[in-house]
């Protein structure tokens, strides 16, 4: 329900239809949030032309019965992870598979997947669910949709997907870049007739949390301790370099305490929420013309879900009403300053600046893709260096910018820890922190939000978080006689050594292990060989068999891991032979994933005698489904 400013509200969306016309059902499969915003647009877009519109999980999607076929139309929005449904569409999933033919005769669906074509999964669950509703006997309304997150025009391949399905179902809208601003009444000027009740201090929580448990606890008045309420992970000793030598990268060991009652494992990730860049705050509150200290009245209830799951225990937040934060926080933590903005956000801001030259640029930029892609996207333009262009131009109110920017993405790290590690505190985790920091077409130094506030946080600092498994099971095999190749150059050695330890605490226990096989590339043994310490007191133990390093800076010729698995082809045969082997892949995808993977391919091919279709077959058959062959990025 959209209380506040419903005159401003109305004249944004323009005139909305009485929600009269056809049942739409729209269902989301979603782990990092960007399908279910796709799908709530979906939602948004439809009600507005008046069909009954709602929007819920795939999992919900089964379990309410939500594919009824009664002509009723379905839309999917859905990722993929490792190829796998993501944790909300796993039932969905297992429901297909167990439909009788025919059985959805009368139901009416269109997919759309949202995918990363980094990785060789591309689109699979998305395409399984629009052939598997095909088959059953449900009616395509368009073509399966598909946006890459790696490439140029992510959200406009949603947009023109989503203006041909509301075409096909009569649902046309007006192309005016206004349409469908939804979330503005997030922030509403502050004024005493507003009647919302005064929280302790403007600023709370979120800025609180950054200076510890304590303060956190005192801005939200709770009397209990803090602890079991606050997602957030906190600083337990300075974060350590790895590298041997100082230069210009840097990557550093943090350790970090879960939640209280979190639970997790070797081979999960933690999910992390960084606060912006204070120089990008800055230049946007310039540009914009806003007031770092005037106060705003928020109502976090109208933050998305997957932002509060980060900060608080959903109890919490659900009894907290409006409170009143000042703008200077909204910028720290709502919209990505850093972020390149795309054409849509390009048009949107030309509906607010002032002077008709700024309007006429900002709507070139979102209308003509060749000059978008030359004075934006190719200079990886943030959204705060793009407002700064148009300096006090701006006539834009705080709820609409940030409805308009896209909101702080959430970061992952794989752990490099084991909770069962011999003396581990299994609340704490460490993970290995590549500093991210490169100068842009501008010639601005970016810097990695979280990597940075990583590195900068004090002991007993926090920063919200908390940790996750995800569906894709990077995980040792339950069959701890299993023998298992691990490749991870890089800061991809991370799960790596979160196995180890793992290994380390079942030797203890007497258990009898399967070999592991690692291997481990970096430049120079004497610049970037990270954990070489520990590397070797693993080799000793036992719970690492074998390891192999790729130096790809000390010969003349760059030694890569896939040259190593290849130099080390009978080893790696003998062990890619034994149906129970698993082999994991840990680090850039773009590059050296493919590349590992092609040499595996020429192993089975070279020791196995088999061609290269059959090798790549089987490649193929240990890559399904995560089967032998598991995946992940950091
Ligand atoms: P380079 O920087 O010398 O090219 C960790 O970053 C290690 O991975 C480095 O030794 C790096 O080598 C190497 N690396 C870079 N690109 C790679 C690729 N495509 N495949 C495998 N390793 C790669």
């Amino acid at each position: 329900v959209k209380a506040a400013q419903p005159a401003e509200k109305s004249e944004m969306n323009g005139a909305t239809r009485a929600k009269t016309g056809p049942v739409m059902k729209v269902l989301y499969g979603s782990n990092s949030g960007s399908s279910q915003d796709f799908a709530s647009q979906v939602e948004a877009a439809a009600g507005r032309s008046g069909f009954q519109s709602s929007l819920h999980s795939m999992n919900q999607g089964v379990s309410e019965e939500l594919l009824v076929p009664d002509g009723r139309l379905v839309i999917i929005v859905t990722s993929t992870y490792n190829g796998m449904p993501p944790d909300n569409a796993g039932k969905f999933k297992k429901w297909l598979q167990t439909q009788k033919p025919d059985s959805l005769q009368g139901l009416k669906y269109a997919v759309f997947g949202v995918g990363n074509s980094q990785w060789h999964t591309y689109q699979q669950f998305p395409r399984e669910v629009d052939a598997a509703l095909n088959s059953l006997g449900g009616a395509r309304l368009c073509d399966l949709g598909a946006c890459d997150v790696d490439g140029a025009s992510f959200t406009s391949d949603f947009e023109d997907w989503l203006s041909n399905l509301l075409q096909t179902i009569g649902a046309a809208e007006s192309t005016d870049h206004d349409e469908g601003l939804t979330g503005i009444d997030e922030f509403v000027v502050a004024t005493h007739a507003d009647g919302v009740k005064i929280m302790k201090e403007p600023g709370i929580v979120l800025a609180a949390i950054k200076e510890g448990k304590e303060a956190a606890a005192k801005a939200l008045g709770l009397t209990e301790p803090v602890d079991t309420h606050l997602k957030a992970l906190e600083i337990v000793e300075s974060p350590r370099e790895l590298y041997q030598k100082p230069q210009d990268r840097s990557v550093r060991h943090v350790t970090l305490r879960l939640p209280t009652g979190s639970k997790y494992r070797a081979g999960d990730h933690l999910e992390m929420l960084p606060p912006n860049d204070p120089a990008l705050i800055s230049m946007t509150m310039e540009a914009l013309n806003f007031n770092k200290d005037a106060v705003v009245c928020w109502d976090p209830a109208k933050r998305q879900k997957k932002f509060r799951n980060l900060v608080l225990e959903e109890t919490v937040w659900a009894k907290m009403p409006a409170m009143y934060i000042t703008v200077s926080v909204v910028m720290q933590w709502f919209p990505d300053l850093a972020s390149t903005p795309d054409r849509k956000i390009c048009g949107l801001l030309a509906e607010r600046v002032t002077s008709a030259e700024a309007k006429e640029e900002l709507q070139s930029l979102a209308k003509d893709a060749e000059k978008y892609k030359a004075k934006v996207s190719s200079l990886n333009l943030s959204l705060a260096e793009l407002l700064y262009k148009f300096k006090g131009q701006f006539n834009c109110s705080l709820g609409e910018f940030v409805a308009i920017a896209k909101s702080l993405a959430i970061r992952r790290y794989s752990v490099s820890s084991s909770p069962s590690a011999p003396g581990a505190d299994p609340n704490v985790v460490t993970i290995t922190v590549g500093q991210v920091k490169f100068t842009t077409g501008t010639g601005r130094v970016h810097h990695g939000l979280a990597s940075t506030c990583l590195g900068q946080l004090p002991v007993g600092g926090c920063i919200p978080g908390n940790v996750r498994t995800l569906q894709s099971d990077f995980h040792l095999p339950e069959d701890k006689s299993a023998p298992i190749i691990m490749v991870g150059p890089g800061t991809g050695l991370a799960p790596m050594m979160g196995f180890l330890q793992e290994r380390e605490a079942l030797l203890k226990k007497k258990e009898k292990l399967g070999e592991a096989i690692l291997f481990f590339g970096c430049r120079a043994r004497d610049a970037d060989y990270l954990y070489e310490k520990e590397l070797e007191a693993h080799l000793k133990s036992g719970a690492l068999s074998t390891l192999h390093v790729a130096f790809s800076r000390e010969a003349g010729q760059k030694v890569y891991v896939q040259d190593k698995i290849w130099e080390q082809r009978a080893e790696v045969w003998r062990v890619l032979s034994n149906p129970k082997s698993m082999v994991f892949i840990c680090g850039d995808a773009r590059a050296m994933a493919p590349d590992v993977k092609r040499s595996f391919q020429r192993v089975i091919e070279s020791c196995g005698g088999r061609s290269t279709s059959t090798a790549a077959n089987l490649l193929a058959s240990m890559v399904e489904a995560g089967a032998q062959l598991r995946e992940s990025g950091w």
